[in-house]
Parts: C-alpha cells; structure tokens; sequence
C-alpha cells in the first residue's frame, strides 16, 4: 500500500534562526499525526543544523536535500556529492526540479544520471517532471512528462522506479498561485502510472507520485482526496509550520480514506 508522503522545498530561503523556528514549530504542529510521511528539504547548508534539531526532539520528520551532483567525489569545485548528502542524515533527494532545469540547464540525461547516483547511495530520488505553460497550451503536458520521466527507465530499466517517487509539477503553477485543478493532476497522475504500467503493474501501483505547485492548506485535501496523488511537494506553504502542518494533516486523513477504498475495491475485483 502506498504512503502519502508531503515534503516542504524551502527553496534558498532562510537562515540558522528561521530554519531553527521551523523546525521545532513544524514539530510541534505535527507531533503525533501518523499515516502520512513528512520530509523537509532545507538549503543544503542548513542539513546539518536541521539534522541536529531533529534528533533533539526525537522528530519523525524526514530529511531532504533539493539536489546533488551525479559524482561521488573528484575534482569537481562547488559540488555536493551524494555521499556527503548521505552522511548528514539525507533520505530524499529532489533531482530534476525545473528551477535547476531551466537555470542550471540540466538536461533529461543528467537527472537521469542524478537518479541513479542518488539510489546507488542509498538515497530515495524524488524526479520531478512537468511540462511549461507553452507546452501545456500546446497540448503536450503527457509528450514532456514522459520523456522526462524515459529518460529514467530508458538508463535504469522500469524498476528502478521502485520505492522511489515521482513529483508531477506543472511548471506554470510554480510559485504562481495558479494550481492546476485537482481533476486535472488526477488525469496526469493517471496516465503517468498507466504509461508505467505498461512496462510493470507491479512499480506502477507502488510508486509515489506527487503533485506540486502552488499547493496550499485550501486546496490540499482536493488533491489528496483523488486515487493516484500521493502526497505534495510543497514549495511556499512549506515556509510556514502552520500552513505545512495543515497540508500534512490533510494528506493524512484524505489519504488513509481513499488507499483503504482502493484496496477494498480492488480485493472486490479479485
Ligand atoms: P510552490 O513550489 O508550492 O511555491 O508552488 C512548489 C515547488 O517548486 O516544489
């Protein structure tokens, strides 16, 4: 059975005092909710800080990191290695997000490659794929998400999809307010499991997929409420323990509803 699982993407924001009061206010606002894993991705120079007020506390929040270099180690200035993510506590890792995608130029192949350097170490890959509001006029919204997404299988093969999670984030909706409905990420969600499916049911029930973009505490049980989101990634909300606590909360009780009414249809079926 799947898990929803919500990740705050704090973005470059931030610094020691407001990673500090997020933190333990998002620990406080969560303490106790079970049915739905939460994760934060502070800047990466915060990992250790954020990993230190965890354990503190005794926190369940999971930690992540907003991206990584495919090397292990080498000559490589200025990059962050995935070992070193590892060794401060990392469990996700956000690779291909489409700020690095349009600003740092990452291409399909290199998030691939980000994607298997990220699983080699022992991290989980959360692969963001999502389509720009041309490409959504153009009607090519399922075209980009599944060559991103093919880049991955086409390198790795369909299982290393396993235990992984996928985070479907419409570019357009972005930091922009304008969320896409959730009848319209639960089409995506859908055709990006089936197109899975076709290669393995198996990894296709199993794989988390997430929806990102301007998510927010009105809008969130909408989503969590349809059959194939599996929990959000959460950029602005995620600024505020409130507001992220109300999200998570929210996975939670939609969720729990709706995997159990899956399953129950599905043991029907059999
Ligand atoms: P947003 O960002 O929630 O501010 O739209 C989401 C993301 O970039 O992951």
């Amino acid at each position: 059975m799947r898990r929803p699982l919500v990740m705050g993407n704090w973005k470059l924001n931030g610094n020691k005092a407001v990673i500090e009061d997020l933190i333990k206010g998002i620990d406080i606002e969560l303490n106790g909710v079970e049915g739905v894993d939460i994760a934060i991705a502070p800047p990466v120079m915060f990992l250790d800080l954020a990993k230190q007020l965890l354990s503190q506390v005794q926190s369940k929040i999971i930690l992540g990191a907003q991206n990584v270099d495919v090397n292990l180690n080498g000559s490589f200035t200025g990059d962050i290695s995935p070992r070193m993510l590892k060794e401060f506590g990392t469990t996700y890792v956000i690779i291909g997000h489409s700020e690095r995608r349009e600003y740092h130029a990452e291409s399909d192949e290199l998030v691939a490659k980000k994607f298997a350097s990220v699983k080699e170490s022992g991290m989980v890959p959360i692969l963001c794929i999502g389509e720009s509001n041309a490409q959504n006029e153009a009607g090519e919204t399922l075209e980009v998400c599944t060559r991103q997404l093919d880049a991955v299988i086409k390198i790795q093969g369909v299982d290393a999809l396993n235990g992984t999670v996928i985070a479907y984030e419409p570019i357009w909706a972005i930091g922009t307010g304008k969320a896409a409905t959730s009848k319209n990420a639960q089409y995506i969600h859908s055709a990006i499991r089936a197109h899975i499916a076709v290669q393995s049911e198996e990894v296709a029930k199993n794989v988390i997929i997430q929806y990102g973009g301007s998510v927010k505490p009105e809008n969130a049980a909408a989503y969590f409420t349809q059959p194939d989101i599996d929990g959000a990634l959460v950029g602005g909300a995620a600024l505020n323990a409130k507001s992220f606590a109300v999200i998570a909360k929210k996975a939670a009780t939609a969720k729990d509803l709706i995997y159990s009414r899956t399953q129950f249809i599905g043991k029907n079926i059999i």
